[in-house]
């Protein structure tokens, strides 16, 4: 089926930390540009520990204080099917994206990326803060406000569907 949208999924272990943090941003800043007819986004989890739940208190409290408002958001697990449906898939760290390239059909035609390969602020992966303090959160998000920004600029200049 031909979708008339551009179509962003992010992916990061539990879906309760980064990845719903980098949806917020992300829909707030397509919001911004005023381009939400035009693309669609979500987020998903390599794992199902969580599935079902609102974002981690952490995450929606940080996100708050910059203007993100992650409320309506629930935990869910990506499957096979997402490949389908999602031009971007955008992983947080290596071992997420091991276990997208697991599940990633042969004929994929998308961009299966890492988060940071649309800033030049920050290298490597986008650490996971479930196990550490609030100032982990703010780096995140820090880190999430850049790459969010540099994959719309790319989602942008490669010609958004409509
Ligand atoms: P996330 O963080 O992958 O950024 O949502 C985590 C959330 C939960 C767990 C690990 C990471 N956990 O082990 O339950």
């Amino acid at each position: 089926m031909q979708k008339n949208k551009t179509t962003v999924l992010f992916v990061c272990l539990g879906n309760i930390c980064r990845s719903p943090t980098a949806h917020g941003v992300f829909r707030q800043l397509v919001e911004d540009r005023g381009l939400s007819a035009l693309i669609e986004t979500d987020s998903a989890g390599t794992g199902a520990y969580h599935v079902g739940e609102p974002p981690d208190r952490r995450a929606t409290a940080e996100a708050a204080k910059r203007g993100y408002d992650l409320a309506d958001l629930r935990a869910r697990q990506a499957v096979a099917a997402d490949f389908g449906y999602y031009d971007y898939v955008i992983a947080m760290d290596e071992q997420n994206l091991a276990g997208l390239r697991g599940i990633c059909p042969s004929d994929y035609s998308g961009c299966l990326a890492m988060m940071t390969d649309f800033t030049d602020s920050y290298k490597g992966e986008v650490p996971d803060p479930y196990f550490g303090g609030a100032e982990g959160f703010a780096y995140v998000l820090d880190m999430l406000e850049s790459a969010c920004g540099g994959l719309l600029d790319r989602i942008e200049s490669s010609g958004v569907k409509g």
